[in-house]
Order: structure tokens, then C-alpha cells, then sequence
């Protein structure tokens, strides 16, 4: 299946070139597409260089400021795409997701729409080293958007996840309001409102090494009010007895 892997990036110049190197190892017919927002540290310029090194397997988007999740990963859409991909990853650039997970992501994909990376599911774990705020804050912010939206997913927050093509195209992107990580949430959310097939497969969540997390006390505001709003808009959109097809 032809694969593109969307990266956004803001400040992951450590991190970028390994994990390039640590995709294209993977017996997998993928391409890298970066999306940075002109970070201080020189990531985009990083990416144009691997880029001219693989030019049939890295492509960049730079855009002029850091601008959130959303807006990122809706212009890495919209290319991968246009790019003909089969199946669209979503990962982040420092190693929090194990990439040697994406060819059992890809095996579950061929059954499924949308193949989720579950820190919290039988199996899955976050790392011990990511601070207890962290922690609390994900594990909380889960249990908060799946009882208020009322969805079976565990992770709901997660960013590693594998889509079908077809999925992504056939969901209202143009309607997502979420600009921050929330945009996780909404769009499992509308996968779900849309009876795709998901199926959770268990990862293990690695604080980064290198670099540091972009979440922010807004970031979190967001999401909490947010999910109320994903909610009152999607009236009408939920249909019933959806637990049984969650594998
Ligand atoms: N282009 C762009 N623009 N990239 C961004 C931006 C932005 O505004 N904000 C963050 N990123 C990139 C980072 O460079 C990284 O590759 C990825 O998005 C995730 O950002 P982190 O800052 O590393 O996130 P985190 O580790 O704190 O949060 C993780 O957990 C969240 C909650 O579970 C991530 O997995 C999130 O995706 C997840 O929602
Ligand atoms: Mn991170």
C-alpha cells in the first residue's frame, strides 16, 4: 500500500534526520512528508536537505508560522492526496511513536479505515519518565472525551495513527474546528459518527529525548471545551450500536 507518513514539526531538527532513517529501514513502500512552521531551530531546512538526498521519498511543506495540529495536518491531507497516497500516517517527529509499529499498523489497516496507535489498551503503556502531569493530563483528558462523546476508542488523544486514503477523503475535514491536539479528538470522533472500521493496536508512548513538548496551558483549555463543542455540533451525525465493530 502506498504509504505517506505526515510529520509536522516545530523545533525537531534532533530528531528529524533519525527518524527518517528509522522509517525508510522499514519493509514498507513509504514516503516522509514533512510539514514545519518555519521553526527557530532550522528543521525546515533540515527537511530540504534530506529531501534533495531522497527526492522521490521526502517532500516539504513550509509554512510561514507556527500555526497548531489542525491546520498542519489538514494542508499534509490534502497533499498526501493529491500525492496519491493509499493509507496516510500521522506521527509525530521525536520518537514518542515507535515507528518499527507501523508495519503491524499497516497489516490491521488492510481489514480496517483507520488503524489507531492505543497507549491505552491491554498491551500499550506511556513512559515512566513522562512527568505525572503529563500522565494524569492524558489519562484524564482520554476518560474525559470518551465519556462525554460517549465512544468506545481508549485513546482518543493519540497521534499515531494509519488511515485509508479513502477514509480521510471521505470525512468533512472543512468542518473541523479543533486547532490543537484536540484535533485528535474531533477527528476520531467524526471516523467514528462516520461507522468507519477502527481498530486500536497497542503502542508504547516514549517520552522524547531530544527537543521539547509543544503542549501548552491553552492547548489544554482548548481541549476541554472543545469536546463539548464537537458534541453539540455532531447532533444528529451519531448513530447507535457502534461498540460491536470496534476490534
Ligand atoms: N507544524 C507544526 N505546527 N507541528 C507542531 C505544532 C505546530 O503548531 N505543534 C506541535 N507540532 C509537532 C511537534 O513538532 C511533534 O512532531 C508533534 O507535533 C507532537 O508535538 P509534541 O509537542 O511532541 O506533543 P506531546 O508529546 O506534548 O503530545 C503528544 O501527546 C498528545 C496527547 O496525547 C502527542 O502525541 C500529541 O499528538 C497528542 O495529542
Ligand atoms: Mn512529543
Amino acid at each position: 500500500m502506498r504509504t505517506i507518513v505526515i510529520i509536522p514539526t516545530y523545533n525537531e531538527a534532533e530528531n528529524l534526520p533519525e527518524l527518517v532513517s528509522a522509517l525508510f529501514a522499514l519493509p514498507l513502500d513509504l514516503s516522509v512528508l514533512v510539514v514545519d512552521d518555519n521553526s527557530p531551530d532550522g528543521t525546515g531546512q533540515i527537511a530540504e536537505e534530506l529531501a534533495n538526498i531522497h527526492p522521490d521519498r521526502i517532500h516539504v511543506i513550509h509554512r510561514e508560522k507556527k500555526d497548531g495540529l489542525r491546520s498542519a495536518y489538514l494542508t499534509g491531507f490534502k497533499t498526501a492526496l493529491q500525492m496519491d497516497a493509499e493509507a496516510l500516517v500521522q506521527m509525530d517527529a521525536d520518537f514518542s511513536h515507535d515507528p518499527a509499529v507501523l508495519v503491524e499498523m499497516a497489516e490491521t489497516l488492510k481489514s480496517c479505515d483507520l488503524v489507531i496507535g492505543s497507549r491505552y489498551i491491554s498491551g500499550g503503556a506511556v513512559d515512566d519518565a513522562w512527568p505525572n502531569w503529563r500522565k494524569g493530563l492524558s489519562a484524564f483528558g482520554n476518560n474525559y472525551a470518551r465519556t462525554i462523546l460517549n465512544v468506545p476508542i481508549r485513546d482518543m488523544t493519540t497521534g499515531y495513527r494509519m488511515w485509508r486514503a479513502d477514509a480521510i477523503r471521505g470525512m468533512p475535514l472543512g468542518k473541523v474546528k479543533a486547532k490543537g491536539y484536540v484535533f485528535m479528538v474531533e477527528i476520531a470522533y467524526l471516523a467514528y459518527c462516520l461507522d468507519y472500521r477502527i481498530v486500536e493496536v497497542p503502542i508504547y508512548f516514549a517520552d522524547r529525548k531530544l527537543g521539547k513538548s509543544k503542549m501548552s496551558i491553552m492547548i489544554s483549555f482548548e481541549a476541554a471545551w472543545r469536546v463539548w463543542k464537537v458534541l453539540i455540533d455532531s447532533c444528529g451525525m451519531r448513530r447507535k450500536g457502534k461498540a460491536a465493530r470496534l476490534g
